[in-house]
């Protein structure tokens, strides 16, 4: 389409399709993959078999290290690797992981077969981020305001993911997707801009492209993938929740306090002050133990927990109401390649609109 201009010439009017496509080829190329969708690091979540899922899929799987020992953050990166042939990501934790960061962060990079995305929860130490780039590999850094997503930047990180309220998990910040994305490209021209909160579709991500975002981050669509290791009463929470199932909650902080959390509303959310922290389940940990889960236990159900694992942190973002069924990771992916750079737009909000 063009359009006369004052002088008479005519100006081409943007395309709005090609102006998705090359921000798609700009996220891929920034990750190293072929389509620009990072299933985010989901700890007890995200293991060997979703991330390789995912890269097989063309997208950015990631393996989530959480708490995991630097021997067994190795055992990951092998495992994965020996699973596909594609690029995929280090899921860490800088404030959670404490001490064991270093080793972990070296550990994986050392038994890397391939380069990763080091994708970094919050600002990682500025001599961790340089053993990254330094060694090759890519930085992926996701944040939650303007400011630490300029502090990511000037640690050399390859992509900033941003993290918005409607996000399932813990909150880096304090404001919705939009907003954030808004006032970080405005701050950060020409960054690939990951947003992530809420989001379930190509629609969705086509809103997103337009807005400066250059591909997405998604969490709560890979927790109910089939290859994910969510306990399944977990999953099928997701697949039956609709409008209005999670909550912004302070409940679940033992072993990570300090941050609010959405997750799926259950007894320990509506009840009207915290339970008792007494144990209410088993599940098994990095290290291969069983061990009892209190009551408020950051520690998310997966395949090992056994009890009343609907008391359990049951993560999910707002895009939940839209989950009507757990399907192949490749079938997550294709639903956010769909038409992407051709979909008309949603409206309103990426996480507002209804289920499909
Ligand atoms: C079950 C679950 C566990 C999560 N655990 C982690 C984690 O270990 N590391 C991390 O970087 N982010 C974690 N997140 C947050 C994601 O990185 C991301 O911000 C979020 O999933 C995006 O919102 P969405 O779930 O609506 O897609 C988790 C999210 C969920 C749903």
């Amino acid at each position: 389409m063009s359009a006369p201009d004052p002088g008479g010439a005519t100006t081409a009017a943007p395309d709005p399709a090609a102006g998705r496509e090359a921000a798609l080829a700009r996220g891929a190329a920034a990750l190293g993959v072929d389509f620009p969708l990072v299933q985010a690091g989901m700890g007890g979540v995200a293991g060997p078999a979703l991330a390789a899922a995912v890269a097989d899929a063309g997208a950015l799987g990631t393996v989530a290290l959480y708490k995991a020992a630097p021997d067994e953050a190795a055992a990951l990166v092998r495992d994965t690797a020996a699973r596909t042939a594609g690029t995929f990501g280090v899921n860490v934790i800088p404030e959670v992981a404490g001490r064991l960061l270093d080793g972990q962060i070296r550990a994986a990079l050392d038994a890397a077969d391939r380069p990763l995305v080091l994708n970094s929860y919050g600002l990682p130490p500025a001599g961790l981020a340089r053993l990254v780039t330094d060694a090759g590999h890519r930085l992926l850094v996701q944040t939650g305001t303007p400011e630490d997503a300029a502090r990511a930047d000037g640690l050399g990180a390859a992509a900033l993911a941003l993290q918005g309220t409607e996000a399932g998990g813990h909150h880096l910040g304090t404001l919705p997707l939009r907003t954030l994305l808004a006032r970080t490209a405005a701050a950060l021209p020409g960054r690939v801009l990951l947003p992530a909160g809420g989001l379930h579709d190509a629609a969705d991500l086509a809103v997103l492209l337009d807005a400066g975002a250059s591909g997405c981050l998604c969490g709560t669509a890979f927790v109910a993938a089939a290859e994910s290791a969510a306990h399944p009463a977990y999953k099928q929470a997701l697949v039956t929740t609709g409008e209005d199932g999670t909550t912004l909650t302070d409940r679940f902080t033992i072993g990570w306090p300090g941050r609010a959390h959405r997750v799926l509303r259950g007894p320990v959310t509506e009840a009207p002050a915290p339970p008792p922290a007494r144990f209410i389940a088993w599940t098994t940990v990095a290290d291969g133990r069983r061990r009892p889960v209190p009551l408020g236990s950051a520690a998310a159900p997966t395949t090992e927990a056994e009890g009343r694992v609907d008391d359990m942190a049951r993560y999910a973002g707002l895009g939940t109401a839209r989950i009507t069924a757990v399907t192949p990771a490749a079938a997550v992916v294709a639903r956010y390649r769909g038409r992407t750079a051709t979909a008309a737009p949603a409206a309103p909000a990426p996480a507002a609109s209804g289920r499909t």
